[in-house]
């Protein structure tokens, strides 16, 4: 297929995005138009000025700016733009259903309601949803530089909203912040029905992931260590346990030195039920389709690869499986159309 098709069949093949942070989606200039909305002073003079800053050492210099930005979201409309801000961008790129994560604890410590942001959240899903054609669901995160006691804080002040929380995460920094610091937590999570999702073998290593299995994640987010663990790959494959990668968001947090050095395909080749995510697009340079379009030139994916991964991330969705087979055919129907086109 020639590179320009390619591109236009990678942006509009059916698919879902299961590894996002949406104060990770805060454009610049909607970080500028809050900040004036809500008196809140930042330390760059205007939006250019803020992009020069996304260059990053490691995922603490990034988190940083990170936490920097969640300080304008103040209002109930200001977690509804933002959301929707994403949701529209996300269906440029035919995404379909976004499972999204809020790190909840950002907000809380600086003064604003859970019912503030679940309020604005959830009235963009249901807009989403009718307006888009997006399917939304939120996952929220514990940090974990935190410690399990305010983790525990995060699952009583979220009880009223447990209906229209699809998953528990863990984020923030991973280095010295093992799942395991986090095991009664997430042993209370699964034993309230809850499903829990850990970010692990970004920055951390296969032990991580190892661990984040052990806690009962049904999705790992990364886990690019696990590479380094035969075994573990094994256990991963066989139980079918996703991955949400992540590649540019790796590349810009020196995760990996080069995408053409990504290990994508060879997670992928070692039988990994693998999807390609944008983290963070506003901060790593890229939202879904550009992620997968830039692994395609760096790994040379073939188009089979592509509708491999579109596949994978509604399989690895926590929708229901009726969606999930509409979902499917769906792609089946655009790959169709897609040969017919091409021949
Ligand atoms: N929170 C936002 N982006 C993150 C990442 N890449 N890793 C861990 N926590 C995060
Ligand atoms: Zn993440």
């Amino acid at each position: 297929m020639p590179r320009i098709d390619l591109e236009n069949f990678i942006t509009g093949i059916p698919k879902a995005e299961l590894h996002m942070h949406l104060e990770g989606s805060i454009e610049a200039e909607l970080m500028f138009e809050l900040a004036r909305r809500n008196s809140v002073a930042l330390q760059w003079d205007t939006p250019e000025a803020l992009r020069a800053a996304y260059h990053f050492q490691d995922l603490q210099s990034f988190l940083e700016i990170f936490w920097a930005g969640c300080a304008v979201l103040r209002q109930e409309q200001d977690f509804y733009d933002l959301t929707m801000a994403y949701l529209r961008r996300a269906r440029q790129d035919n995404v379909r259903r976004a499972e999204l994560f809020l790190g909840l604890q950002s907000f809380t410590l600086n003064g604003v309601s859970v019912k503030t942001v679940m309020d604005g959240v959830l009235r963009a899903f249901d807009d989403a949803a009718r307006e888009l054609g997006v399917s939304a669901a939120l996952m929220v995160i514990a940090q974990r530089h935190r410690s399990e006691e305010a983790a525990f804080a995060l699952l009583d002040a979220i009880e009223p909203w447990l209906p229209r929380i699809a998953a528990i995460g863990l984020g923030g920094p991973e280095l010295g912040n093992p799942p395991s610091k986090f095991a009664e937590f997430f042993r209370t999570c699964k034993q309230r029905g809850l499903r829990v999702v850990i970010h692990a073998g970004e920055e951390g290593s296969a032990a991580y992931v190892r661990e984040a299995l052990q806690l009962g994640a049904v999705r790992i987010d990364h886990g690019n260590a696990c590479l380094d663990d035969p075994d573990l790959v094994q256990e991963l494959a066989t139980q079918g346990v996703p991955l949400t990668v992540c590649p540019l968001s790796n590349l810009k947090l020196r995760v990996v030195a080069d995408l053409d050095r990504h290990p994508l395909k060879r997670l992928m080749d070692a039988g990994l039920m693998v999807t390609v995510n944008s983290d963070d697009p506003s901060y790593f340079g890229g939202y879904i389709a550009e992620n997968l379009v830039e692994c395609q030139r760096a790994l040379d994916l073939s188009p089979a690869d592509i509708i491999t991964l579109a596949r994978n991330s509604f399989i690895a969705s926590f929708m229901s499986a009726h969606e999930k087979a509409a979902a499917l055919e769906e792609i089946d129907r655009y790959v169709q159309e897609h040969a017919r086109g091409a021949g």
